[in-house]
């Protein structure tokens, strides 16, 4: 071995040498950090994101070719790259020297929203134009299908003509020679890296792997690090040693032989998948396709899959049983293991031994009349670890129809991969056919028994899923033997046929049709134009910088938070000693620190900044620590020692809240015309309720900040993503004891934000700004995405209950609903949420007598918070629900009911406001019309009755959103704008930039009112310097009312000018902004609020300023015997009055949307009945990824409309469209409605929000739901509780 070996890699072309390397850096810190390539990002740590996407390029001395592959440098340690090249997005193309024809495509056709995931987008394409210039849609789907989908749109008119730069190949990086040189070159001996902590040992040959193996026999073989790696990041595991194997050729072997395919375990998943493409393994390759993401396949290797046997693997079932065998290999010599139980299970006699290593994998061929099949469901279809996955391989023996072997494993159904032996080995000999079906399922059921609080939850879907994917298996088989021998097998009935197709699965398209110009208006005026992101070329080039991308600073430090672990406690000690006692630590922020200010309240209700003495939710802020590095400051966080002791009661769903009379403040009440009296006139009355879960922001940014003392004057700059820069001010200052002016708020843009960065950021700011006070020294913090999730709450879960007075024709005449919100620990926004939720509720419908009431719970969870839509998606969901369960007692679709029920023209809202109902009705209107609603409403009957195991759903839901936030002071908005003696400008406002794109229209504004070209403008960032006491960015208003100050200020200027201007009217605006005449050039603006008023006593008012509309329609098919669902077809029509710019308003409404849809659907965070958040990563937490975005998907806008009080007649857009995302949980229930109708289940349908797999399974009850054993309530303690 070679003793302190230098690592040389390449990053964009350019030579790293480390000598000192420590082996713990993985590569996304040293690239963001150390060579301040900061385009690549972090987004959640664990490889589930894709934000840190990187390409990397290996050279292979003996094939002579170099391999291209996308990878998550969040999950590679730096010592795995040596003689590898690295490119970041800085390497395909900047401004500095050229953008790459990927970067600006992206830009141009408006896929970049805040931006944050963007650089990683571009490297997945990027890398795929690498391997395939002309890649087909399958390519890549493949390379994006599970990405996450939080914001991103692509659209472009049908007439929207982009210039797009053509490829220039020498802008392309090649593989550096040094490297080729070296790999041909260098004699190939064992590398080691040491450092602090941790040993790293790269063998380059199998002899010296064998030797570090015998040395080290606990050292794990790390091949990938994606399993080494997220295990020593998320649980804690820690190895003093690593052996990681480098380019050994017999772990890379591919071998045909007769009887089966040797497969090297060094292979990555991605290159058994392409190798599999050329055999007839289509059980492995169908699972290929969905396992995890297009990275992690690639760094992934087939040994370290198999060696890892998690418990959901997706391989392992199959391996298993396809009898495959393991070539193993240790100093004693060569041995064969099978692949089975007693190896899945580690039983110590199957198992590897401590100096043994997997060489390679054989797989055999399957036999004539030997079939194999693979199953598997998860929370999403692509990029998401299985709930339940199988293999299942039955061998008939030369015909006969008789079962002579049988062999079935399942995943995520116990600690690691289960086979169901006993059942097999009892079927032999039978005849496959319903009798044996019958058997097998009983058997199963009693041999692979799940426990009601089996970790995971979802128990008894999960037993469904065992039989009624063997069920599958069954079908499968029967229709197989069908077509090879049709006069013995007669095979299924056509209508059974559906269970064995795989769901509807087409390349996507859509399209967005944008208003047009008024062919009057100047060409030069971007108004209405669809302008690209003021930042897309930034974004796409990682030029862009968020908050941590700012370079580190001398002397700085880093803050990491300590949070309660308990529900409801008291605290009674806190040990800070060995913290303290770490090397690097400088402080501990406690309560004695805050100067008695312990506490700043937003809303009313004071909220504390750190709990000493009660906790009061799992995640509650006790202590921070503060070390000269983040490393260490984690390090030590995790040693300070609370001793905690349990109060009663803990509360922590909405019933137990109801139970304990635990509410914030009294109930919100909201009543119009005479319920009790319409109740007696009704033909007639249903009850129902429907309970709604919260939602995480899942913003891409995590919480970041940044403090920095000036050093004179008690004076501090705080960098931080907010979206509410003024409040971090008051707090930052309030908690100081120093008056604003001396703390300045700069925020140049958001990563994503959705509500959650407002009263949670400052928090976080407060805490962050104590230590640079005490030691003069900036302070960073940046949360990890588990602490964010756990701290910071999001949407407010629902329960709403209704009682509907209507007629058999389906008018509704009383409506009486209350809603109750799950607020968590602290008020925070919980009784706004409420109140816009009760003035939303009537969402398009005119209900002539109703009563609205509604209570914020008090709850020992994480507070919950603004989330965009901001109680609407809740309130909406529940009157949407009532509708569609009045639908159902009428015997009438729910959209007849809905239009029924519709304001028509002029009306009055349940507060009194005026509405003008029409484009309400235009909009619905054309929606039927575009999306062909009655044809494919027929044509969609027609397959249900078609097929028994998929059905189909149309659902369309109308859409009536207010804009406005009840005060007129909340929606005042200022603006600065300087005009510079060279003509150019520079514009100010107080909104923030977090994606929606309100810089770019800022400056659209500027442009139109200034009569200058956009490219003569300019904004730097949203600072409290620049425009004080900005209001929150939120409510869709952003644009709306920082437009108008804009627009004011640039009129001030140019009436200020006008006579200069006049004077020389072919000038420029140099010669304008003329010094000499002794005219201020820069003004301020102002718009002093919509007027806006509400009355909760009368329940009158005109809280808004106007109404959204909109309609969507949405199609999808769900298949019953899994729960899956496939959202095939939605349409929007919007009514957006004059858009000021429709490539970002069509980006608002389409990720609006998909927010929407993840919400209904697949959204679903759990708690633990302790009140520990488990969902804390987007491997638990699954938003959409790019495969659920609707396979067609089209959004048209009404023709402009004028709105005389809103900027050029525009309306505000980033919040409706999550309501819409509610079309698709209404066609799965009338998917699921379908499929029990058909099975003779008459009875009301309760189906809750999000409807997930689990819940549309268990709706579409069958022989196999009625089959599993379930659990009395009350027998155990439930994994998970819904709250
Ligand atoms: C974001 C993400 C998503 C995922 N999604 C899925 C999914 O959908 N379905 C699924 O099935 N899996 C999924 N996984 C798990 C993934 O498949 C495994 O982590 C991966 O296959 C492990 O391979 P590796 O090379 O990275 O292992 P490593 O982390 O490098 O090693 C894992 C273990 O294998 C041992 N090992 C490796 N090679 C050998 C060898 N040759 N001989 C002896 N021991 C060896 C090591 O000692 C170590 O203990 C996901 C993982 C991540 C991070
Ligand atoms: S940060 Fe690496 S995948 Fe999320």
């Amino acid at each position: 071995m070679d003793g302190a070996a230098e690592l040389v890699f390449c990053v964009n072309g350019r030579k790293v040498i480390e000598k000192n390397v420590d082996p713990e850096t993985m590569l996304l810190p040293y690239l963001r950090k150390k060579l301040q390539l900061t385009g690549t990002k972090y987004g959640c740590g664990g490889g589930g994101c894709g934000a840190c996407t990187v390409m990397i390029s290996r050279y292979n001395p003996i094939t002579k070719r170099i391999r291209h592959y996308p990878a998550n440098a969040c999950l590679l340690p730096i010592c795995s790259l040596h003689g590898a090249a690295v490119t970041t997005v800085e390497g395909v193309g900047s401004t500095k020297a050229r953008i790459h024809p990927v970067q600006e495509r992206i830009a141009k056709c408006h896929g970049t929203q805040c931006g944050f995931c963007t650089p990683g987008m571009v490297m997945s394409i990027y890398t795929l134009l690498r391997n395939h210039p002309e890649p087909t849609l399958d390519q890549l789907t493949d390379a994006l299908g599970g990405r996450l989908y939080v914001c991103v749109c692509f659209s472009k008119d049908d007439d929207d003509e982009e210039e797009f730069l053509p490829l220039d190949p020498t802008q392309e990086l090649i593989f550096p020679p040094e490297l080729m040189i070296m790999a041909e070159k260098q004699p190939q001996r064992t590398r080691v890296f040491v450092g602090d902590r941790m040993t790293w040992i790269s063998p380059v040959t199998l002899k010296e792997l064998l030797e570090a193996k015998v040395k080290y026999p606990q050292a794990p073989i790390v091949m990938g690090n994606t399993s080494v790696g997220p295990e020593v990041r998320f649980k804690g595991a820690f190895h003093p040693v690593i052996i990681s194997p480098e380019c050994i050729e017999e772990l890379s072997v591919v071998n045909h032989a007769d009887d089966g395919l040797t497969l090297g375990a060094g292979l990555s998943l991605a290159q058994v998948k392409e190798i599999l493409k050329t055999q007839t393994y289509h059980a492995l390759l169908k699972h290929l396709g969905t396992l995890a993401g297009c990275q992690i396949r690639n760094m992934a290797s087939l040994g370290g899959h198999i060696v890892s046997r998690h418990l959901d693997s997706d391989l392992n079932p199959l391996l298993a049983v396809g009898n495959c065998t393991l070539n193993l290999l240790s100093k004693e010599g060569e041995r064969q293991i099978p692949l089975n139980e007693q190896f899945l299970t580690k039983c110590p006699s199957a198992d590897l031994k401590p100096g043994e290593i997997l060489v390679s994998v054989n797989i055999p061929y399957s036999r004539k009349w030997e079939f194999v099949s693979a199953f598997r469901q998860a929370q999403r279809q692509q990029n998401a670890l299985a709930i339940v996955n199988s293999g299942m391989r039955v061998f008939f023996g030369e015909g006969g129809g008789i079962i002579r072997e049988l062999s079935i494993a399942y995943g995520g159904v116990g600690p690691t991969t289960i086979c169901a032996k006993n059942s097999c080995q009892k079927l032999i000999g039978r005849p496959w056919n319903e009798e044996m079906l019958d058997a097998a399922c009983r058997l199963i059921l009693d041999e692979v028994s799940l426990p009601g609080w089996a970790p995971g939850g979802k128990v008894e879907f999960k037993r469904t899923l065992l039989i009624s994917f063997f069920f599958k298996f069954y079908l499968k088989v029967s229709q197989i033997l069908k077509t090879m021998d049709p006069v013995r097998y007669p095979g299924l009935a056509d209508k059974y046929e559906s269970a064995l197709e795989d769901l509807h699965s087409r390349n996507h398209w859509g399209t967005s049709k944008y208003q047009d110009v008024d062919p009057k208006q100047l060409p030069q005026d971007p108004i209405g134009r669809p302008i690209m992101h003021l930042s897309g070329i930034k974004h796409t080039t990682g030029e862009a910088i968020y908050c941590d991308d700012m370079p580190v600073l001398d002397g700085e430090l880093f803050l990491a938070f300590v949070t309660s672990s308990r529900a409801h406690a008291e605290i009674v000690s806190i040990d800070l000693s060995e913290a303290l006692s770490l090397p690097g630590v400088v402080d501990i922020v406690t309560e004695e620190d805050l100067r008695g200010v312990n506490s700043f309240g937003l809303f009313g209700e004071p909220e504390k900044l750190l709990e000493t003495q009660e906790v009061s939710c799992v995640g509650q802020l006790v202590c921070a620590v503060v070390a000269d590095s983040e490393v260490q400051a984690k390090r030590a966080a995790k040693r300070v020692k609370i001793v905690y002791q349990d109060l009663e009661p803990v509360i922590l769903t909405i019933e137990e809240a109801i139970r304990h009379h635990s509410f914030f403040q009294g109930e919100r009440k909201l009543e119009y015309g005479n319920v009790d009296e319409a109740f007696k006139v009704v033909d007639q009355i249903l009850e129902g309720e429907i309970h709604m879960g919260g939602q995480e922001h899942f913003y891409m940014e995590t919480q970041s900040m940044l403090a920095v003392p000036k050093g004179e004057d008690q004076e501090m700059d705080v960098y931080v993503s907010s979206q509410f820069p003024k409040y971090i001010q008051d707090i930052v200052a309030a908690t100081l004891k120093v008056p604003a002016n001396k703390i300045m708020c700069h925020v140049k843009r958001v990563g994503g934000a959705f509500g959650g960065k407002v009263t949670k950021t400052g928090i976080m700011g407060a805490l962050g700004s104590q230590t640079p006070v005490e030691h003069g020294c900036p302070v960073r913090c940046i949360l990890e995405r588990g602490e964010d999730m756990l701290i910071t709450g999001g949407r407010h879960p629902y329960l709403g209950k209704y009682k509907a007075g209507f007629m058999n024709d389906g008018r509704i005449l009383a409506l009486d609903v209350e809603h109750y919100c799950n607020g968590g620990s602290t008020l925070d926004e919980s009784l706004f949420v409420i109140e816009i939720g009760l003035l939303k509720v009537d969402n398009a419908y005119k209900f002539p007598n109703l009563r609205f009431r509604g209570w914020a719970c008090r709850t020992n969870l994480p507070s919950n918070t603004a989330l965009r839509g901001f109680g609407f998606p809740q309130s909406g969901l529940i009157t949407e629900n009532c509708i569609t369960e009045v639908a159902a007692k009428c015997g009438l679709s729910p959209e007849k009911v809905r239009m029924m029920n519709m304001y028509k023209e002029i009306d009055q809202t349940p507060y009194k406001q005026e509405i003008d109902a029409t484009n309400l009705i235009q909009c619905w209107k054309e929606c039927m019309a575009t999306s062909s609603y009655s044809l494919r409403k027929v044509a969609v009957e027609k397959f249900n009755s078609e097929n028994y195991w998929k059905k189909k759903g149309l659902a369309m839901v109308p859409l009536k959103f207010p804009v406005g936030v009840l005060s007129t002071a909340a929606a005042q908005a200022a603006a600065l704008v300087h005009i510079y003696l060279d003509g150019s400008v520079l514009v100010t406002h107080g909104g923030i930039e977090m994606g929606q794109g309100v810089h770019t229209k800022m400056i659209q504004v500027a442009s139109r009112e200034l009569r200058m070209p956009m490219s003569n403008v300019h904004l730097r960032g949203t600072s409290t310097e620049t425009v004080p006491n900005a209001n929150v960015s939120g409510g869709s208003l952003v644009a709306d009312l920082n437009g108008l100050a804009v627009k004011d200020a640039c009129q001030t200027l140019l009436k200020r000018l006008e006579p200069i201007i006049s004077k020389n009217p072919k000038g420029t605006w140099k010669d304008w902004a003329a010094f000499d005449e002794s005219i201020s050039l820069s003004a301020t603006g102002y718009f002093r609020g919509y007027e806006s008023h509400m009355n909760w006593e009368t329940g009158e008012g005109h809280p808004f300023e106007y109404f959204v509309f909109g309609a969507a329609c949405s199609e999808v098919e769900i298949d019953c015997l899994t729960g899956a669902h496939k959202n095939i077809r939605t349409d929007i029509v919007m009514d957006i009055g004059h858009s000021i710019n429709p490539a970002l308003d069509v980006g608002q409404i389409e990720g609006a949307f998909i927010q929407g849809m993840g919400l209904y659907t697949i959204e679903e965070l759990k708690y633990s009945p302790q009140g520990v958040l488990y969902t804390r990563g987007p491997d638990q937490y699954k938003i959409p990824a790019v495969s659920d975005v609707p396979t067609e998907l089209h959004v048209s806008f009404l023709p402009p409309s004028q709105n005389s009080n809103t900027l050029y007649s525009s309306k505000g857009l980033g919040e409706p469209g999550v309501f819409l995302g509610c079309s698709v949980f209404f066609a799965i229930h009338d998917a699921v409605r379908a499929a029990r109708q058909e099975r003779g289940l008459l009875g009301p349908l309760k189906l809750d929000s999000p409807l997930t797999p689990e819940k549309i399974r268990m709706a579409c009850e069958d022989k196999f739901t009625k089959m599993i054993p379930r659990d009395e309530p009350g027998s155990y303690v439930p994994w998970n509780i819904p709250v």
